[in-house]
């Protein structure tokens, strides 16, 4: 769909990857309905584009899910795109993770995404036409060593997406998978989980805006899945060609050191 004058709700808009993407929807003239639970950022970035609403949400309450769309739809009277862009990461060994941090992650990764969606589907069906498009990670399909519960939940969320995708085959609505690879965020100094893995090599990453270009290109191609760079899309193929060569691979380069602080400048996807 072209972005321009459609009703987008963006969760994860006060940081990172949903800032940028806010910025590149609002360039391309869409009415956007900025979500996240920090205030301030939030109607800082809302002011500063036309048009923008900005609704505090905190994505792990389906009541606060159901009032964002409802708010949306009072104020514009329908909602044409979904962005389930907020999320967490979940850092450390299988072994010892703690469930009340997987299920924080799940609550926001999965619970979060899956509410707005429930939220937002019957609206669509009845306008004949609509686009959820969730963002996961390459690591759905490729996990890394030490980051198995982030992975998990993001790797539920994309099977929702296509069982959804599916079911509404026929109706005018859309589900778009976007996997982005590693991007500079404040990503990782947010994430769930104490010690951090510890990398022989590692990614430089993209730039937000990078992911937000390929959300705004998904939003107007509507594919399936999309991928940010050709890297992650050949790492993928690799991990589906030669499976048991990636993993001794990224078990050799992928340590954890359950003493350090977790990353603050750089993101891992
Ligand atoms: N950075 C990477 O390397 C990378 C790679 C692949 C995929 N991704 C995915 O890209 C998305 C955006 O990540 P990012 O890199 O932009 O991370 P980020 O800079 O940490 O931003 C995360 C955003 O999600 C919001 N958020 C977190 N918990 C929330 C909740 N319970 N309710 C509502 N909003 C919530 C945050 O706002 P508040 O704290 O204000 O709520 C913030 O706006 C995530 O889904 C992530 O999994 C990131």
């Amino acid at each position: 769909m072209d972005p321009h004058n459609r009703v987008v709700i963006l969760t994860g808009a006060s940081a990172g990857i949903g800032a940028a993407t806010a910025r590149a929807f609002a360039a391309a003239g869409a009415r956007l309905v900025l979500a996240a639970r920090s205030h301030e950022p939030l109607e800082r970035l809302a002011a500063a584009l036309p048009g923008a609403l900005a609704v505090p949400t905190d994505v792990s309450d389906p009541g606060q899910c159901r009032a964002l769309v409802e708010t949306a739809v009072s104020r514009y009277g329908q909602v044409d795109l979904l962005i389930n862009n907020a999320g967490v990461g979940l850092a450390g060994p299988v072994a010892t993770l703690a469930s009340a941090a997987l299920e924080r992650a799940l609550a926001v990764d999965l619970f979060g995404p899956l509410w707005l969606m429930q939220a937002v589907a019957p609206l669509m069906r009845a306008q004949g036409q609509g686009q959820i498009i969730n963002v996961s990670t390459v690591l759905a399909e490729q996990p890394l060593p030490y980051l198995g519960g982030y992975a998990a939940a993001k790797a539920a969320l994309e099977r929702l997406s296509e069982a959804m995708r599916m079911e509404l085959r026929g109706t005018g609505v859309r589900v778009t998978v976007v996997r982005p690879g590693s991007t500079r965020t404040g990503f990782s100094g947010h994430r769930l989980g104490a010690g951090r893995e510890v990398r022989r090599v590692a990614p430089r990453g993209v730039p937000p805006e990078a992911v937000a270009r390929t959300i705004l290109r998904a939003a107007r191609r509507e594919p399936a899945r999309a991928y940010v760079t050709v890297g992650d899309r050949v790492g993928i193929w690799a991990a589906r060609l030669v499976p048991s060569l990636v993993e001794s691979l990224l078990s050799r380069v992928i340590a954890w050191d359950h003493t350090a602080e977790p990353e603050q400048e750089r993101s891992l996807p």
